[in-house]
């Protein structure tokens, strides 16, 4: 299985808020944008892949900043390692003014996604290439991360964690 560089990844969502989108305060609701921002990774993961992808975890979401209502909303998403099955896909979210153009990141999420055949079972994936510098530094941390999202699953014990434990110990 040939691998693959991190960019042939590469999926750019763009797209508007809707005020039937927004909580109380007119700002984008935060369900509505994981549901963006789960697409985007989930098209990111396929690239990749090229099989069907489901998500298993999602490791890290910040909210930094709102969205309000009118914002042009853009998702970038890029796998940023991958494993036997499993691949992490990063996705930066950015906001556009409507009037100034001007481009602000308001949000961040790390999500986890399982290649499967027709019956649900993980399939291998291919190996990612990363390129550029923040590629490789996202790279670097992925086998933590994962370890950590398998500890707080409960699916790998904390003993074993080496890469995990290697940042404290
Ligand atoms: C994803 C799924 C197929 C994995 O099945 P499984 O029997 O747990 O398979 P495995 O234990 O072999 O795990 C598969 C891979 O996922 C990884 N994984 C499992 N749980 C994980 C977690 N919480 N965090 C990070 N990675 C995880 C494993 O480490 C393994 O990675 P690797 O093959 O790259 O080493 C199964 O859990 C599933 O169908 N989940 C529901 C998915 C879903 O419906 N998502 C929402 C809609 S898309």
């Amino acid at each position: 299985m040939k691998a693959k560089k991190a960019i042939a990844s590469l999926t750019i969502l763009t797209d508007t808020v809707l005020p039937g989108e927004t909580n109380p305060l007119h700002n984008l609701f935060g369900g509505e944008l994981l549901a963006r921002m789960d697409r985007a990774t989930s098209i990111a993961a396929s690239r990749h892949s090229q099989e069907i992808c489901v998500t298993v975890s999602v490791n890290h979401v910040a909210f930094s900043k709102p969205v309000p209502v009118g914002s042009i909303l853009q998702m970038e998403a890029k796998v940023s390692r991958a494993f036997t099955s499993s691949m992490e896909v990063y996705v930066d979210v950015w906001k556009e003014d409507r009037i100034t153009g001007e481009r602000e990141k308001v949000n961040e999420g790390i999500y986890t996604f399982v290649a499967v055949d027709d019956h649900g079972k993980p399939v291998k994936v291919p190996e990612l290439i990363p390129e550029s510098a923040l590629e490789k530094k996202r790279y670097k941390g992925a086998l933590q991360r994962k370890e950590l999202s398998l500890v707080l699953s409960e699916k790998l014990d904390p003993k074993k964690a080496t890469e995990l434990r290697s940042l404290f110990f």
